[in-house]
């Protein structure tokens, strides 16, 4: 089969994930292979390709999100089976999706309903998983008295999922940061109640809307440079949710509010054998708010083949800081 690998660690002027002929994926008891259509592009994977390297003689195959169909089932598959449309996140310990087939737990992976589009299906999975366990942990719903949310970086690919993740599952007023006109239409489009602009004054914007603070923060971009603004709009004993990893955030700076920091891992639960399967259900609530008409895919920028060319431009716009929505490349 065809796949998009790299070997060494590289920049993006110096782009090197190239196409290669690879064996099929051998499948575990409890995985599905997967004949992949579309896969989304993550800031997390440019990340990888920037920083990690193949050790010699290897090469690394990434690929967080997929859409595809069932093509093998392991004999401990349980909820799925071959011909099923489905989507789901890769596992970051293995050979990824950026191939025409690949084998991952069945338990991170759900049915597709029919009216999605293996396209629109592959801008869902890791921004919504994301976004849901960020607001909502491992309880499925928001922390106590939590009713006004404020994302940080609501055009993105978490962003726009947790705003209508929000608005689906809570009544919580959900305010939205973004920077430029486009990326603030979006966020109006994808449900926020208001939109406030993170290049500006934060603080003073919410006080013009009269609201003095917020119970919970989402924070999907820079949050160790953005916490000098984000403590003061932030209540006391509220609750700041990062996904960015937080990288030389100063935690002495939650003390004086007694805030809580919560920290966000896509693929906690598989490496760790966390129940895995919450994330079948997550993601099976997901393509039922879509069934319903309810929840809106993301993907703002279609590419077509599983090239060089494709990836490249892919990650140069997930690079540029800015997108809007998300970029999805469709195989077949
Ligand atoms: N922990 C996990 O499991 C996990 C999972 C998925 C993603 N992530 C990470 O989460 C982050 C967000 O992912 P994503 O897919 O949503 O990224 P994305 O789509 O690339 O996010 C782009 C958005 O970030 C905003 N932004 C850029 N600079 C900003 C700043 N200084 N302050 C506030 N907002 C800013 C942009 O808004 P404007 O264009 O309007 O400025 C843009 O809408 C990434 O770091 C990614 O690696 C983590």
């Amino acid at each position: 089969m065809k796949a998009l690998v790299y070997e060494k660690a590289h920049d993006l002027d110096a782009f090197a994930i190239h196409q290669v002929e690879e064996p099929e994926p051998l499948p575990r008891p409890a995985d599905v292979v997967v004949d992949v259509h579309a896969i989304g592009i993550n800031p997390g994977e440019t990340f990888f390709r920037r920083t990690q390297s193949a050790p010699p003689g290897h090469r690394i195959l990434l690929g967080f999100e997929f859409a595809g169909v069932v093509v093998n089932a392991g004999e401990a598959v349980r909820y799925l089976k071959v011909g099923d449309r489905v989507f789901g996140t890769g596992d970051v310990t293995r050979d990824g999706a950026w191939a025409e087939r690949v084998a991952v737990d069945h338990r991170v992976v759900a049915k597709l309903p029919d009216r999605l589009s293996f396209t629109d299906a592959a801008s869902l999975p890791i921004g919504a998983l994301t976004a849901w366990e960020a607001l909502f942990r491992d309880v499925d719903e928001l922390p106590g008295h939590v009713k006004r949310v404020l994302i940080i970086g609501g055009a993105g690919g978490v962003g726009s999922l947790a705003t209508q993740l929000l608005k689906i599952k809570t009544d919580a007023f959900v305010i939205a940061t973004a920077s430029r006109p486009e990326s603030k239409a979006w966020c109006q489009t994808m449900g926020a109640d208001l939109v406030v602009d993170h290049s500006g004054d934060v603080e003073a914007q919410l006080r013009a809307a009269n609201i003095a603070h917020v119970d919970m923060v989402l924070s999907t971009a820079k949050t160790a440079e953005n916490i000098g603004w984000i403590s003061p709009v932030l209540r006391p004993f509220g609750h700041l949710s990062s996904v960015d990893g937080a990288g030389g955030l100063d935690a002495s700076a939650l003390m004086a509010k007694a805030y809580s920091l919560h920290m966000e891992m896509v693929f906690s639960r598989l490496m760790h054998a966390y129940a895995p399967e919450a994330h079948s259900a997550i993601l099976g609530a997901v393509s039922s708010y879509v069934g319903d008409g309810r929840l809106h895919p993301i993907a703002t920028t279609k590419l077509v083949g599983l090239t060089p060319e494709t990836m490249r431009e892919a990650h140069a716009m997930v690079e540029s800081g800015h997108m809007v929505g998300k970029a999805v490349i469709t195989i077949r």
